[in-house]
Formats: C-alpha cells, sequence, structure tokens
C-alpha cells in the first residue's frame, strides 16, 4: 500500500514483513496521551505564527480530544499496514474526524524526529515520578520497621562467613541508604529527561520562527534542548533512566539474595508473608521465595536493556535514524520492571516476619572475638598484638571444645595475664552492637540517627 505520510515518492509496495518489521504502533501506542498533547502544542504555536487559523486550531483541538477519548476507551482501531506508528495513527484519524484539509496542515514544519523524542521524554517523566514515588513508599516502609525492630540483633557477615552482632535494622538500613541514594540519583535524571526537543524539525531546526520556549512551557518542559540535531539524536535520557534503574536494580537483587538466604530454614531469621511465595507442585511441604528469586532474575533483564540499547546507538552516525527506534520497546520493559519491582519489594518488607530468637541462636561467642581484642586495646596493648592474643583463645576454644564465653577465667589468663576479671562482660552480643556508637555504626543510637538521615532524604 502506498503510505499517506511519506508516499509521495513512492511507487511500488512494500513487503509484507518490511511492514510489520517497520512499524511501531503496537508498542509507541503507549505514547498516544503525551503525543496528542505534544500535536496541540504544536498546533497552538502554529497559530500564534499564522499558519493556522484560530477555526483551525479548534478544529484540530476538539479532533484531537475525540481520537484521546479513542485511546483511552480502547476504541481507537488500528489500521494494519496503514498506522506505521503513534504519530502517523493520531494524524490518520484526526484527518477522518476534522477533514484532511485541516489535519494536513498540523504537520507543517514538523518531523516525527523531534515528535518521537518529545512523546518519550513526556511519558518517561511521568513514570519517573510514579517510581519516585513508589521508592519513597518503600524507604518508608524500612524506616517504620527499622524504628520498631531496633532491639533485634543478628549476626553480620562478611565472604557470607559469621563477622560480628549487628541490628537487624542496621542491615534494613544499610539497603534502605543505598535505596535512598537513588532516589537523589532519580531526581536529577528526571531533570535532564525533562527537556524540550520539540521544533528542532527533523534535524535542521524550524522555518517558521516556531517559539520553541512557548510550548515546552505549555507542556510543562524544564528547559529546552538547544541544538536541533542534538535534538533528535539524543537518546541519552533514554541510557540514563535505564543506568539509573540498574544501579537500582543491582541494589534490590543483593537485597532479594540476602533476604532468600534469611529465609531458608538453615537460617530462618525471616518469615515471607503467603502473598509473595509460592508452593511446590511436587513437594507439598514447599514454600518457595518466589518474588524474591524475580527481584534478583528480573535485575538481569534491566541490565540487558541498559547493555543493549548502547550498543544500539553506539555506532549510529549524526541525528535520527531507525535505529533509535530499538529504545522504545527496551526503556518501556525497563520502566515497567523496575517500577513492578520496587512495588513487589515494598510488599515484601511490610509483610515480612522476622524471627528474632533465630536470629539471636545464629549468634556465637566467636563473633566477640574482636571484641575481646578490643578490650584488651583498652588496656593499652597494641591492637596487632591483642589480635594474636584474641586469635590464641579462639583457638583454646576450639582445642577444648568449649564456646569461648564459657571459658574459664584461668583459662583466658593462661593466654594472656592482662585479662582481669571484667573480662566476662565483653561477651554480650548487646554490649558488643552498643560499643558501635560512632556515626553510622550499630549501637542503638548510630541506627536512630539513620533513620534520622533516611527520613529527611524523603522530604
Ligand atoms: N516511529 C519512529 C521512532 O520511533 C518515529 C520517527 C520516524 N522518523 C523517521 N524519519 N522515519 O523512531
Amino acid at each position: 500500500g502506498k503510505n499517506m505520510l511519506w508516499g509521495g515518492r513512492f511507487t511500488g509496495g512494500l513487503d509484507p514483513l518490511m511492514v510489520a518489521y517497520n512499524e511501531s504502533i503496537y508498542y509507541d501506542r503507549a505514547f498516544y496521551a503525551q503525543d496528542i498533547a505534544g500535536s496541540i502544542a504544536w498546533a497552538r504555536a502554529n497559530k500564534s505564527r499564522g499558519i493556522l487559523t484560530s477555526d483551525e486550531f479548534s478544529a484540530i483541538e476538539k479532533g484531537f480530544a475525540q481520537v484521546r477519548e479513542e485511546w483511552a476507551t480502547n476504541t481507537f482501531e488500528i489500521k494494519p499496514g496503514v498506522d506505521e506508528d503513534i504519530h502517523t495513527a493520531n494524524e490518520r484519524r484526526l484527518g477522518e474526524i476534522i477533514g484532511t484539509g485541516i489535519a494536513g496542515k498540523l504537520h507543517t514544519g514538523r518531523s516525527r524526529n523531534e515528535q518521537i523524542a518529545t512523546d518519550m521524554r513526556l511519558w518517561l517523566r511521568e513514570e519517573l515520578r510514579k517510581i519516585e514515588g513508589y521508592l519513597m513508599n518503600l524507604l518508608k516502609v524500612v524506616a517504620a520497621r527499622a524504628e520498631q525492630e531496633i532491639e533485634h540483633v543478628m549476626p553480620g557477615y562478611t565472604h557470607l562467613q559469621r563477622a560480628q552482632p549487628i541490628r537487624w535494622s542496621h542491615w534494613m538500613l544499610s539497603y534502605g541508604l543505598a535505596f535512598a541514594t537513588d532516589l537523589q540519583r532519580l531526581r536529577e535524571v528526571v531533570k535532564r529527561v525533562n527537556r524540550s526537543p520539540l521544533g528542532c524539525g527533523a534535524l535542521a531546526g524550524n522555518p517558521f520562527d516556531i517559539d520553541r520556549d512557548a510550548m515546552a512551557k505549555e507542556l510543562g518542559f524544564d528547559e529546552l534542548i538547544y541544538n536541533s540535531m542534538a535534538g533528535v539524536a539524543d537518546r541519552d535520557f533514554v541510557v540514563e533512566t535505564m543506568q539509573w534503574g540498574s544501579t537500582l536494580m543491582l541494589h534490590m537483587s543483593r537485597w532479594a539474595e540476602d533476604l532468600i538466604i534469611y529465609s531458608s530454614a538453615e537460617f530462618g531469621f525471616v518469615k515471607l508473608a503467603d502473598a509473595y511465595s509460592t508452593g511446590s507442585s511436587l513437594m507439598p511441604q514447599k514454600k518457595n521465595p518466589d518474588s524474591l528469586e524475580l527481584l534478583r532474575g528480573k535485575s538481569g533483564r534491566a541490565f540487558g536493556h541498559m547493555a543493549g540499547l548502547m550498543m544500539t546507538i553506539k555506532g549510529i552516525p549524526s541525528t535520527y535514524n531507525k535505529d533509535l527506534q530499538e529504545s522504545v520497546e527496551p526503556l518501556l520493559d525497563h520502566v515497567k520492571t523496575v517500577g513492578d519491582s520496587i512495588q513487589i519489594a515494598t510488599g515484601v518488607l511490610s509483610t515480612l516476619a522476622i524471627q528474632p530468637d533465630k536470629m539471636l541462636a545464629a549468634l556465637t561467642p566467636d563473633m566477640l572475638a574482636t571484641d575481646l581484642a578490643d578490650y584488651l586495646v583498652r588496656k593499652g596493648v597494641p591492637f596487632r598484638e591483642t589480635h594474636h592474643i584474641s586469635g590464641q583463645v579462639v583457638a583454646l576454644a576450639e582445642k577444648e571444645k568449649t564456646p569461648m564465653d564459657q571459658l574459664t577465667f584461668e583459662q583466658l589468663q593462661s593466654v594472656d595475664k592482662r585479662f582481669e576479671k571484667d573480662i566476662e562482660k565483653t561477651f554480650d552480643y548487646q554490649k558488643s552492637v552498643e560499643m558501635r556508637s560512632a556515626k553510622g555504626g550499630t549501637s542503638k543510637s548510630s541506627v536512630e540517627e539513620q533513620v534520622k538521615v533516611l527520613k529527611k532524604m524523603l522530604e
């Protein structure tokens, strides 16, 4: 068939597979509302320049209201093979409603190159604002739980080996503050997304002195993109969004991995709510942390879209090339994945039950070996020496098959004479965490301060 939008110099028809290969309507229809808003701003700006009369502008605005309604109520009929993308579809339908005599003037001086860039930015801006809300909800749950459950102490790990006692809230906030940093990054990204390419033309700019500032203002953009070639070539805002989302999903994936481990019977620190678990079709006893596994799994997909788009873009020459259309699907999927993931994580965290007795039971006296060394440091012994002495106590406990805190005072003194009676106070997990009271540590006051910092970032 002959394309009404660009078919003027074409005589032959397209290979049917080429039609399908080229069309983007089945996914860029996601931008229908943005495309219409952009077109109305465009028409208004053209009215101010005398390209359209007031009546023509009104007809266009009214016609588009109907087109928008059709999309919103799912009654818009996509014409297969004709409606190549959202821009052609909207203009085709507008022509049917108000007549092609007027609708045909709308595209004066305009290119789909600036249209798609405008649509994507408008759409993404709104999605990122929604995501900001989801992320803030997650962080509110982190802050609330961290306050409520501050008493509970559990093992902290390095190399997945028991390392030192920490507060459960300290673990929650370790991710909470990473997500809060993601929130700060997101607010930066939105600023760069929210710049207007409208008026850039196909690449060289607009020949009718269109008022780009007025259009940007109408559409709620913060700023213009000041080079028309850059405006149509740029998918940095998509790349940056996906880099942002990938960083967030990286945190999410590690968070999920921790909780998968903690929810295993061997650890048992947490129990996932039924709402976020599934059973096994074969093994009746199973309750699997599928939500967490999907969070971990979907991070791979989010990174993949980012890397894929960077590869797509890196070799293409100046300004618009059809390769850029390949930025749309990854963006749609990435944004959905990230938005859903944050909401699922929020659900998981707000319904999770902790098992403080299991946390306590997993603490072992050897996790206080550093505290033992620090005890002697406070008596003036150099740390390198105390580290060695404490290591000897650990070895003695192993040899005697006695937990370190059960060694007699005499046994401790046999390792080093500088141990005094008050050494027994060191074998106390609560005391151990309370010793870490410098800013950022796991003592109660430090954890409370972290909650404050987190809450401040939510303002
Ligand atoms: N559907 C296209 C896209 O997503 C719109 C731009 C088409 N421009 C062009 N010169 N073929 O990139």
